[in-house]
């Protein structure tokens, strides 16, 4: 998988390998990317396949309706699917790809932040089941990932901000001291968005080339996603809190998480508020009560990324030292709220 903008896929498209291209669009992808990216690779012949915006819809039966439309236009096992959108379209584009025909090749071209510099990188596809987030997926690489920074002057400023948890995620991860959270936090996040994806999104290629199938260092992407998966999976389904986005969840994981790595492996307190004050710039605090924690708690319990019963933890023992398979107890869980919400 090569990351690039627009060469190779304009290469791979002049050679004639493909029968047939398909592009992957919701409907707010359709709006504002897909005359653009039309009028940059002059795409011709291609068959539309739209879907419905939403985490709510990163479900089977949305990848039913993609299945049903490769059906419907015979697509065959050289047909190539382009996705064109945020992370929820790549991960259950590349999903539908990759298992309609035992697998056909697909690229991804994110039109999110959080696209750009994570979702559409790593291999990782899937769709949520019942209350778990990606419950069900394969690993699957794109053939390309065409990163163009153009696609977010129309994406809202909550849409953007959203994308920059998984940046400062990727500046807690790294030991490269031009791109440590130190550095980051100096920059401008309108003005230096190119460096900023095309780097941090470089954290996470070279962490996964190393470990494809996350059996050991790519375990260390999951930092502030443990909490953070459970919480975003309880927003959409309690009736006392409103659906929250990927990435005010996993700044909410990432917080506790540090607080949690704090307590267990020493994180510095200065560098934690620090962190702490930074992020709620961007980010508005949210309340949890009891029933609330032990809820997302419960969940906890469930993610996949855990052995049995017990809960699996990427904690720092300071920045860009990630430690994995650290198992909490309940009471530093509730405990790291506490300072979350103080
Ligand atoms: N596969 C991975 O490794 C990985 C990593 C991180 C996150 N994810 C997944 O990514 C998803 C979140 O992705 P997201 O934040 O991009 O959300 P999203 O795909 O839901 O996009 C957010 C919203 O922006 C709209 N949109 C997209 N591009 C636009 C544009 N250019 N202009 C205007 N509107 C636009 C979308 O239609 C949607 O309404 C979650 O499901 C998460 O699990 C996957």
């Amino acid at each position: 998988m090569k990351t690039d903008r627009y060469s190779s896929l304009e290469k791979i498209i002049k050679s004639n390998m493909f029968s047939s291209i398909f592009i992957l669009v919701d409907e707010n992808s359709h709006r504002f990317c897909l005359d653009v990216f039309i009028k940059k690779t002059k795409i011709s012949d291609y068959n539309e396949i739209k879907i419905i915006s939403g985490e709510e819809n990163k479900n089977i039966n949305t990848c039913i309706e993609i299945w049903d439309k490769l059906n419907y236009f015979k697509a065959d096992r050289n047909s190539l699917l382009i996705n064109l959108g945020g992370g929820v379209l790549t991960d259950i584009g590349g999903f539908a790809a990759s298992t309609y025909l035992r697998g056909i090749r697909f690229v991804n071209v994110p039109t999110t932040l959080l696209g750009m510099v994570d979702a559409s990188h790593g291999g990782k596809t899937g769709v949520d089941f019942k209350s778990l987030k990606n419950q069900i997926g394969v690993f699957s690489e794109p053939l390309e990932v065409v990163l163009d920074s153009d696609y977010l002057k129309t994406l809202s400023k909550e849409e953007f901000i959203n994308g920059y948890a998984e940046v400062v995620k990727h500046s807690l991860l790294t030991n490269k001291l031009e791109l440590s959270f130190d550095s980051l936090s100096k920059l401008d996040i309108n003005k230096d968005v190119d460096f900023i994806i095309e780097n941090y999104s470089e954290i996470k290629n070279e962490i996964v080339s190393s470990d494809k199938y996350e059996s050991n260092k790519r375990k260390i992407l999951n930092f502030g996603h443990t909490i953070g998966h459970a919480i975003e999976s309880y927003s959409h389904i309690s009736d006392s809190f409103k659906p929250l986005r990927h990435g005010e969840s996993i700044v909410i994981g990432i917080l506790t998480e540090l607080y949690i790595s704090h307590k267990m492996l020493g994180f510095s307190l200065h560098d934690l508020k620090t962190i702490k004050k930074h992020l709620l710039n961007y980010f508005i605090k949210i309340k949890f009560n009891g029933e609330d924690l032990d809820k997302i708690y419960d969940l906890l319990i469930y993610d996949k990324k855990n052995d049995g019963n017990r809960v699996n933890f990427v904690l720092l023992k300071k920045i860009g030292e990630p430690i994995i398979d650290q198992e909490i107890d309940k009471d530093l869980f509730i405990d790291s709220f506490t300072f979350y919400e103080k």
